[in-house]
């Protein structure tokens, strides 16, 4: 594919999101035709699929039920929206994409890798990410991070309390030392502008071809 998929990782609280906009802005200032996005989201059904896997109570699905559900929308975005921006030679900047299955359904929720493994060799395929930069904090201090700028909405992840979220941070890890090459782990304590900063530095070698 001619364009560049580049995928931001990470637990609650990370400040990931604000990240992405903060590149979002500096790849816009070169020129270079961008498109971001967000899972599990980025087309109206992935959207509706959204809304039932972040609301109400944590146990609401089960681990693999999450699994599917993540990947019905991901198949939607992939194809509506991922697979033609890249083969048309656009980046494109996705807020979460297949390693936060792998580790909030599989490494935190439990379910079977395998299946993961199947589910992503089916529907993601080849369309894997160039760089995907897993932004790394206590999960204590997240979820605190979190819960000060929550509306009580789309919280069903962060009330699946602490434990789940030490099993997510070191699922994450897990992830970024298996493929050293595609994950770059980011220290994301410190302020806005000090992550900014490591973050353009694990891009440039992406953004200069
Ligand atoms: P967000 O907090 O980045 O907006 O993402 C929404 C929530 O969905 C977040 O708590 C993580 C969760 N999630 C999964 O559990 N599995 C997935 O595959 C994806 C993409 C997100």
């Amino acid at each position: 594919m001619p364009g560049t998929f580049v995928t931001f990782e990470g637990g609650e609280g990370t400040g990931k999101s604000t990240q992405l906009k903060l590149l979002a802005d500096v790849i816009m200032a070169r020129g270079l035709p961008l498109v971001q996005t967000r899972e599990p989201g980025g087309t109206p059904e992935a959207e509706a699929l959204r809304t039932l896997l972040v609301n109400g109570d944590p146990g609401r699905w089960t681990a693999e039920a999450e699994a599917l559900l993540n990947y019905a929308a991901r198949a939607s975005h992939l194809q509506k929206i991922i697979r033609p921006a890249l083969a048309s030679g656009k980046f494109v900047l996705c807020d979460r994409f297949s390693d936060s299955t792998r580790a909030y359904q599989g490494y935190a929720g439990g379910c079977d890798l395998k299946l993961l493994d199947a589910l992503e060799a089916s529907i993601v395929g080849r369309t894997r990410p160039a760089l995907t930069l897993i932004l790394d904090i206590d999960p204590a201090m997240g979820l605190a991070r979190a819960k000060s700028r929550a509306d009580g909405s789309e919280d069903r992840y962060e009330r699946k309390g602490l434990k789940f979220h030490q099993r997510l941070r070191a699922g994450f890890l897990q992830i970024a030392a298996a493929e050293p090459k595609r994950c770059k782990v980011i220290d994301a304590s410190g302020s806005i502008g000090e992550v900014t900063a490591r973050v353009l530095a694990a891009v440039e070698p992406v953004l200069n071809g």
